[in-house]
């Protein structure tokens, strides 16, 4: 039998984007599915971001309905899923790395089943490779069809080879999938899909596809749900979540007006990621200014500080619009803990450019960034520009911007010394399991001696140490 593909990606079809409403459907199960599972066991590896993380909690979920559990190592799995992240070429090779090193598996158990899903099936060069050197993989689907994953299952069990099915537009918001959560205090609740803001150096817009928003009913119902099971955070998920809205046809609603409704559900701590600068309205300031749920603490990615490597990648704003937005966030929001995304070496950056950079860090007083060299996705528009500047070179700046972005980060803790913060406890510290660690409202590490009941809880700590990349604290009897 040969392979069955389905379809694979096209690039230049990604990138469209249609003006057609956005349609909300709601997951159902084909009832021959029900036990396709039965007694088998998978693992799931989660590579990128946070809707990556998002998106393996309904893959398990998909899984564990139709029977599958859990397996407590490779070596014991039935089916191996890889959730795959295509932002960088070092996250593709670890992907690649990983199949390579599974393969033994296969060899030992040919009925293993090995599944490749996320944003790099996304990628035309990234199916092309698999098909031509990867063959242990069985079922290779992307970012808008997880949903289907049980069909794909059936037809590898049936005896198809290599299944092979990724959509390059996004088809409807599929609401009510199930979902098994890693955590049981923390949870991620996605607002939104996708992304149509074409930073010329980013994959994304054409891995996820266009924007498309959860109705707030459902958004709402999911966190009322949430809170009533206990939860104490959620963190909003969009690739921009200022945008959120934009694509509604029948009504009149954004993200400021979401988290104007959230803030008044019972949930302790709201968080949410990723927001783009030029998005964030002053509405949204004056909700986020009202505290309480919504947590003091805003990732707010800037990439550079150089206007002419902000027009380059596309970001439509200015290093003097964003500061200004950072000094009024930091006026309505006193005390406000503020992180960024950096990237050096984008094509054309020289030291002047790299320069800028550096003075905006310094201004933003950042607590913290996650900084990357600039990476070539193929069909992005960065991709094809002249890149002069050497590796060593962009690997020199990279440090020279880690070491201040590490000042900031130890400002960012050193400011709560003293000071008694509520803690939500994640759990136990991997070495010592009488220390606990969690964070703080202004999302600061922080580890403390305590007993494991903590775990789950919010809890009153005195800071009495701070470290570069955490605090150490004791439990505060009173307030
Ligand atoms: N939607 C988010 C970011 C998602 S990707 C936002 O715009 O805020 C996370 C980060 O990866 C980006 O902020 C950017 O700093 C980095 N990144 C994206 N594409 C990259 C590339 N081609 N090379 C290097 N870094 C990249
Ligand atoms: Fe990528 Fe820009 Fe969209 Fe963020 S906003 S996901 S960086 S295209
Ligand atoms: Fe990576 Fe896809 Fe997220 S490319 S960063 S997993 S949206």
């Amino acid at each position: 039998m040969t392979e069955k593909i389905f379809s694979k990606p096209i690039l230049k079809s990604a990138a469209r984007r249609s003006r057609q409403s956005v349609h909300v459907t709601d997951f159902s199960l084909s009832p021959h599915y029900q036990e396709l599972g039965k007694g088998k066991k998978y693992t799931i590896q989660t590579y990128g971001c946070q809707g990556n993380e998002a998106d393996s909690e309904k893959i398990s979920g998909l899984l564990e309905l139709i029977g599958f559990t859990k397996a407590p190592s490779e070596a014991e799995a039935d089916l191996l899923v890889f959730n795959t992240c295509a932002i960088r070429a070092n996250a593709e090779n670890k992907v690649f790395g990983e199949l390579g090193r599974v393969k033994q598996y296969k060899e030992q158990r040919p009925d293993l089943i090995i599944a490749v899903g996320g944003c790099m099936p996304q990628e035309e060069v990234v199916v092309e490779k698999i098909l031509k050197t990867y063959h242990q993989v069985d079922i290779v689907f992307g970012t808008h069809n997880l949903h289907r994953l049980p069909d794909y299952l059936a037809s590898v069990m049936s005896g198809v080879p290599q299944v092979v099915d990724v959509w390059s537009e996004e088809g409807s918001i599929v609401e009510h999938l199930p979902t098994v959560r890693a955590n049981g205090a923390k949870a991620w609740v996605n607002i939104m899909f996708g992304c149509d803001e074409f930073c010329t150096y980013c994959i994304v817009p054409y891995a996820r596809g266009k924007e498309r928003s959860r109705r707030p009913e459902d958004i709402i119902a999911e966190v009322i749900e949430l809170a009533s099971r206990g939860y104490r955070e959620v963190t909003l998920l969009g690739q921009n979540v200022n945008s959120y809205g934009l694509d509604f046809v029948d009504r009149d609603y954004r993200f400021a007006d979401l988290l104007a409704e959230l803030r008044l559900l019972p949930i302790p701590r709201i968080r949410f990621t990723t927001s783009h600068p030029k998005d964030f309205s002053q509405f949204l300031i004056d909700v986020l200014s009202q505290g309480g749920n919504l947590m003091p603490s805003i990732h707010l990615p800037v990439q550079s500080g150089s206007d002419r490597i902000l027009k380059a990648m596309n970001r439509k704003y200015t290093k003097d619009q964003y500061l200004d937005l950072v000094q009024r966030i930091r006026t309505a929001i006193p005390g406000v803990s503020l992180t960024t995304d950096l990237i050096v070496g984008f094509p054309g950056e020289t030291e002047a450019d790299f320069q800028e950079t550096l003075e905006l860090v310094e201004r933003a007083e950042f607590e913290g960034a996650y900084t990357f060299v600039f990476s070539p996705r193929a069909g992005t528009p960065a991709a094809s520009l002249p890149d002069a500047t050497p590796k060593a070179e962009k690997m020199e700046r990279l440090y020279r911007l880690n070491d201040r972005i590490n000042a900031g980060f130890s400002r960012g803790n050193a400011r709560f010394l003293g000071q008694t913060v509520d803690v939500l406890v994640d759990g136990a510290s991997k070495t010592k399991s009488d220390i606990l660690s969690g964070y703080t409202p202004h999302n600061k590490l922080v580890n403390f001696p305590g007993s494991p009941e903590l775990i789950g809880t919010i809890v009153p700590v005195h800071l009495v140490r701070a470290k570069t990349w955490s605090l150490d604290g004791e439990v505060a009897l009173e307030r």
